[in-house]
């Protein structure tokens, strides 16, 4: 089997890359800058959305769509029929929106598909950690609980999709617990090793701060976060085999 890996660049991409080649398994990436893929891969360079040169000749797909929009993605996935698709979703696919129409496309090229729908990454908190160094993360609703995931449980389940059968499945991606985002900033410092604490933004500096387009989705998200936290969900035990990885482990590998 050969796989194509788009985003392998990426938080999950490039663990999808190692654990493949871990199992044997033949390995192509669709990359912008040749410079930057990883080693020991057969490199295509090209954009995600025109890859039928990188899909000639796979067997499956991992999949990312890095772009908050369905626009010009018939045209991306033709490329794709009939192959296996790991397709990293989101837990807002549910509701339907873009990540909905990218399912549905993804679905009308193949029937062998597999939707990894993330709540949240754990590397989303990245952007605090400049802060979390002087020892104070300033941003709003900060009890807002979200299940964020390890990357490397994300390519775990990548994997399995692709050396099991795990066809025509919508599995929920979640770490193994819903924190609130001032427990995340806490946990932050401890793994740095200096003490970091939440201070609430107020609103309209969030909006400044964050643009406008973004804000207006993702700050009535994080409000509704607050009395309704994110889905904890037992997919990938069950899937992989073993429990996900908590948000403390997370931090520690990154910043001990
Ligand atoms: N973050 C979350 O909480 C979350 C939640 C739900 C779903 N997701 C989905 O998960 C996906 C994967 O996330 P990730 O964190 O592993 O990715 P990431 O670290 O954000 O990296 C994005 C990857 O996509 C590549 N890329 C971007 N634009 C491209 C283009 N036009 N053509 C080809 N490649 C392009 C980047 O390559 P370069 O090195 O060339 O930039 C990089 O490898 C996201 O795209 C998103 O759709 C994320």
């Amino acid at each position: 089997m050969k796989v194509l890996v788009t985003g392998a660049t990426g938080n999950t991409g490039r663990h999808v890359v190692s654990g493949l080649r871990d199992a044997g398994v033949d390995v192509r990436v669709l990359v912008r800058d040749p410079a930057k893929a990883p080693e020991g891969t057969e490199a295509v360079v090209g954009d995600i959305t025109d890859p039928a040169e990188a899909a000639e000749g796979v067997d499956a797909v991992y999949f990312v769509w890095p772009f908050y929009s369905a626009e010009g993605i018939d045209k991306a996935v033709k490329p794709f029929k009939d192959k296996k698709i790991a397709y990293v979703s989101s837990a807002a696919a549910e509701e339907g929106g873009f990540w909905g129409d990218v399912e549905e496309a993804v679905r009308n090229v193949t029937g062998d598909w597999t939707f990894l729908r993330i709540t949240g990454l754990a590397t989303n908190t990245l952007g605090w950690v400049g802060q979390a160094k002087t020892g104070k993360v300033r941003a709003p609703y900060g009890q807002a609980k979200r299940s964020l995931v390890h990357e490397k449980d994300v390519a775990d389940m990548a994997i399995k999709a692709f050396t099991e059968d795990h066809a025509r499945q919508i599995y929920l991606v979640t770490g193994p617990e819903a924190l609130s985002q001032a427990d995340q900033v806490r946990i932050i410092g401890e793994a740095l090793g200096t003490p970091a604490k939440w201070e609430e933004q107020p609103i309209e500096e969030a909006i400044t701060q964050l643009g406008e387009e973004f804000a207006k989705s993702a700050l009535p998200y994080w409000a509704s976060l607050v009395d309704d936290p994110e889905p904890v969900s037992l997919d990938v035990a069950k899937v992989t085999g073993h429990p996900a990885r908590s948000f403390d482990d997370w931090a520690r590998e990154r910043f001990s």
